[in-house]
């Protein structure tokens, strides 16, 4: 479903438990006109959310594809629109409250590396290298959890797991959340 606001064509973001979400995505093998105009649905729909991250699994396309824009005061200016990401480094340890476009009214204390470096193709198709530390660090490995079907709710403990399912049900049997959990509830 696509939805028309102010002539841009904003994606309609999947979330927990929608299946595609848990899907491993595949490499991109061809960038031509199609898959940038596909990107730039990602980094607009990524605005309106509004969030910093965004990526395809969360709009159904299960392609290795990841924008990012952490900077909130100067959007734009480091937005990062990135395919078939992959991880070069990781260290050290942090803790960040997460959370996600695609998991409802949660967030939650994850432990990630603090520091990471990422190989990716640019939609120019140039190969980049990006270091990234702290708050960007975090940002890099949620999204890229995404591309492996892994949401940071499979970060958290079991219990508390349980408890926001629980917590997530109850939303949708007052009908404050839609359920996803099924193709059939796309409308
Ligand atoms: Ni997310």
């Amino acid at each position: 479903m696509r939805i028309q606001v102010s002539g841009m064509a904003l994606l309609r973001i999947r979330k927990y438990p929608d299946p595609v979400l848990k899907r491993p995505a595949q490499p991109v093998t061809k960038i031509d006109g199609a898959l940038h105009s596909f990107i730039e649905s990602m980094v607009q729909t990524m605005y309106a959310a509004p969030g910093i991250g965004l990526a395809a699994p969360q709009v159904g396309d299960s392609r290795r594809i990841i924008v990012i824009d952490a900077d909130q005061q100067n959007p734009g200016r480091r937005l990062l629109r990135l395919i078939n990401p992959e991880v070069l480094e990781l260290d050290g340890k942090i803790t960040w409250e997460e959370a996600c476009l695609s998991v409802v009214d949660y967030s939650a204390q994850v432990q990630r590396a603090a520091r990471l470096v990422v190989k990716a193709l640019t939609p120019d198709e140039e190969e980049v290298e990006i270091e990234a530390e702290q708050f960007l660090a975090v940002v890099f490995q949620h999204e890229l959890d995404h591309l492996e079907g892994k949401l940071f709710i499979d970060r958290v403990s079991r219990l508390k797991r349980q408890l926001y399912r629980r917590k997530l049900q109850k939303l949708i049997k007052e009908g404050k959340v839609e359920n996803h959990a099924s193709p059939s509830a796309e409308a």
